[in-house]
């Protein structure tokens, strides 16, 4: 199982767009000691935006497309822990990112507005998490304004997790439900007395708390089941702490309810074999590639989970899409403000790999190259357009961009059998944007998107002959994906459904295992 002793804590943090995510990356890298000012996260983001083009839809829309990682470290009861805090796209539209983002943490944080509670797109984050098993700690953010009455908001929480809440910290010795982050007990803090507004905390005051929030919380905690460490690990419980970003509140507790209970890294699912953190060898995958961070630089980072082992520079690596080794020779290290070279890395930590396109999203690493990570699919796309290039002598650019970005998991890209008009296929509308500002800033291509005849995609698998008695009848209908794989372009589920039971020894997946 995983190594109890691990000193790394791996998580996201997620959220719908403006419930908190930033502020409270911040105050915790902060607590962390990783960065001396609030405001620098923002601060960075903005020259970073102002360096690169495409970032141009972030400005827009004050949301963040990029995911990152952030490594800090803290104390912990005598114990340095090591942090890496992997951030996720915050927009509204459900994405890939996120989803791969979550293959490569051991648990996560779900940031919730007091006053907006659960909304879809939050409910689809935690449907997601349940589904790679992610175990979450729910943060009721905004505690500090006016917002919903929190048992409604703990029911939501129940609700879209389909699981128990735990809204208590008491393992943390506070000696109560939410003590954690409104702390009314402890003796460092003043209590309010019944139905005081003020609060006075050891950390920046709470100012103004909502009229009998602290008995809003006492009621509340009742009716919930205690907090048991078991069945947050399973995922089978969440337990719920209220606090502030913003005013900094309840942060501290969120961090050393990470290092206390989230748990450290843990095995992963290699075909019918589950890898543990303890083998020897030094394996990891690929759960992301970011192209052109540095737009005067065609490089590529290649982000790798490191599932066991211990990572020493210099190593030699086999990369399954590749079949040889190569040499590692400058890792990176994310830090809050900085990036380092990693010297060494351990199961838990995330390297970036710079590279020329050698390395894919879902490429296993190990030494011995005799194991395949399983587990990060491609999603069937919902929306499918046709791409239009304004510039014809521009082909061989938009091919290469559109490998690019597909590759990235921006997009998905069909190439048709019949005809020339590429086909983009994205789960969420965001991603089209983000294409067409991408294709321009970074590879001078104009373009457009028109509506494609296509409702739906799916991989088809069989017996070879099969596959080509299929492709034979079919062909105005198929297209090759970037790894030359075939896919069927249906116009509607109803086709897909069709196709299915005249071909009864053929598999058509709306996902695909890389
Ligand atoms: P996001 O990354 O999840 O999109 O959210 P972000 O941290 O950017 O926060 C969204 C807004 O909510 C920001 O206000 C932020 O200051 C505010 N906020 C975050 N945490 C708290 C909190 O605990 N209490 C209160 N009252 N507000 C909070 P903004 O006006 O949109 O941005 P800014 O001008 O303050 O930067």
């Amino acid at each position: 199982m995983s190594n109890p002793n691990s000193n790394r804590r791996t998580f996201a943090i997620i959220s719908h767009p403006d419930a908190g995510k930033t502020t409270l990356t911040e105050k915790l890298l902060l607590q962390g000691g990783a960065i001396h000012l609030a405001g620098e996260v923002k601060a960075r983001g903005a020259a970073r935006r102002a360096r690169s083009d495409w970032m141009k839809i972030e400005q827009q829309r004050g949301i963040s497309v990029t995911s990152s990682v952030m490594t800090f470290e803290k104390e912990y009861e005598g114990e340095t822990i090591t942090f890496n805090l992997l951030d996720t796209p915050g927009h509204e539209d459900f994405s890939e990112d996120t989803y791969r983002t979550l293959t490569a943490v051991d648990s996560a944080i779900m940031v919730i507005d007091a006053a907006k509670g659960i909304e879809p797109q939050t409910r689809k984050l935690f449907e997601v998490c349940r589904l790679r098993s992610v175990p979450i700690i729910t943060f009721v953010n905004k505690v500090d304004r006016e917002g919903r009455a929190l048992f409604e908001i703990l029911d939501e929480v129940a609700d879209a997790l389909a699981l128990d809440v735990s809204p208590q910290s008491a393992p943390l010795g506070m000696g109560g439900l939410f003590k954690g982050i409104l702390d009314f007990s402890s003796d460092t803090v003043a209590k309010p007395e019944g139905g005081s507004k003020e609060y006075l905390g050891t950390r920046e005051p709470l100012g103004d708390l909502p009229d009998d929030l602290a008995e809003e919380i006492e009621l509340t905690r009742e009716g919930y089941p205690q907090f048991d460490l078991e069945a947050y690990r399973n995922g089978d419980l969440t337990p719920v702490f209220f606090g502030s970003a913003l005013k900094n509140f309840g942060v501290e507790e969120l961090i050393d309810a990470i290092a206390r209970w989230a748990p450290p890294p843990r095995p992963q699912p290699a075909g019918d074999e589950q890898i543990p953190p303890s083998r020897n060898e030094v394996t990891g995958f690929i759960f992301k590639v970011q192209a052109n961070m540095d737009p005067n630089h065609r490089d590529r980072i290649a982000f790798m989970r490191m599932v066991s082992g211990t990572f020493k520079r210099g190593m030699k690596l086999t990369p399954s899409g590749l079949g040889k080794p190569i040499a590692i020779h400058s890792p990176i290290l994310f830090f809050a403000q900085d990036r380092e070279l990693a010297d060494t890395a351990e199961a838990g930590d995330i390297i970036g790999i710079p590279n020329h396109g050698t390395l894919r999203v879902g490429d296993t690493l190990s030494e011995k190259n005799a194991i395949r990570f399983s587990g990060l699919p491609n999603f069937a796309p919902e929306i499918l357009r046709r791409v239009q290039l304004r510039d014809p002598t521009k082909t061989k650019q938009l091919r290469k961009a559109l490998d690019d970005l597909s590759e990235e998991g921006v997009i998905q890209v069909f190439y048709p059998e019949i005809g020339a008009q590429w086909i983009v296929g994205v789960v969420g509308q965001l991603q089209l944007e983000v294409l067409i500002s991408r294709l321009e800033a970074e590879y001078k291509v104009e373009a457009g998107l028109e509506a494609s005849p296509f409702a739906t995609a799916r991989w088809v698998k069989g017996p070879e002959s099969a596959v080509k008695t299929f492709e034979e009848f079919n062909r105005a209908n198929l297209a090759k994906d970037r790894d030359g794989d075939m896919v069927f372009m249906a116009k509607s589920p109803w086709d897909v459904n069709y196709q299915a039971e005249k071909h009864p020894d053929l598999t058509f997946s709306a996902t695909k295992e890389r």
